[in-house]
């Protein structure tokens, strides 16, 4: 089917006015690292944070994605791309919505963030990296599928026989090794203070 008929609206509303009346500049708080890293219960604890502060989010979270809008895509470097790539526009839309989005997908490859940066403006990509070494992840192993990687039961994970590669500059780059999801959390919200995020109403 072709695209050439088809031609951007744009809205009554603007993203200005949505995010406003939210006490809020949108952006996308990108969270990268490993399986078993804590992408998830650090972007929850950020998420209920920001809650508690009266801000509008939204979480969208690797494992739940893939139940639905990405339902069907595997972990084959291509399936990967466009896992991130969807995301990616999904996030877009929610930044003109005015939210402030958290995303927690593994998101090995940098030219996949890069190109989800470049989808959005300067100040609205915030990658936080979270880096949790290995040996760490795969002791946790909170679902058991390092374990079943070495087996040779699951095929192209990540860290164990497909590649993950680090943020070069993330802006948060949190070294999830001895420091608490307290810590962490606060650090992450300093940031998003500091800069502007959470003005009020
Ligand atoms: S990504 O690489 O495409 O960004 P995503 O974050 O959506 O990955 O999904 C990762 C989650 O899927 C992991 O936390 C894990 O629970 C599960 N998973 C299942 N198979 C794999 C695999 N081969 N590699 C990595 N994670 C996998």
């Amino acid at each position: 089917m072709s695209n050439k008929h088809i031609v951007w609206h744009d809205h009554h509303v603007s993203k200005e006015e949505r995010s406003d009346i939210k006490g809020q500049k949108p952006c996308i708080l990108w969270f990268t690292g490993l399986s078993g890293s804590g992408k998830s219960t650090i972007a929850n604890a950020v998420e209920s944070k920001l809650l508690e502060l009266g801000k509008h989010t939204y979480l969208l979270d690797g494992d739940n994605v893939r139940m639905g809008l990405n339902k069907g895509l595997t972990f084959s470097d291509e399936d990967r791309i466009e896992n991130i790539r969807r995301i990616g526009e999904v996030s877009k839309l929610f930044v003109d919505a005015g939210t402030i989005v958290l995303t927690a997908f593994i998101s090995p490859f940098q030219k996949e963030r890069d190109a989800v940066r470049s989808l959005v403006k300067e100040g609205e990509f915030i990658e936080v990296f979270i880096d949790t070494p290995l040996e760490v992840c795969e002791s946790r192993d909170p679902k058991g599928l390092y374990q079943k990687a070495r087996k040779g039961e699951i095929l192209n994970f990540t860290g164990i026989s497909s590649p993950y590669e680090a943020p070069k500059k993330p802006e948060i780059h949190i070294l999830n090794d001895r420091i608490t999801i307290e810590n962490v959390t606060e650090q992450i919200i300093d940031y998003l203070k500091d800069r502007g995020y959470l003005h009020a109403k």
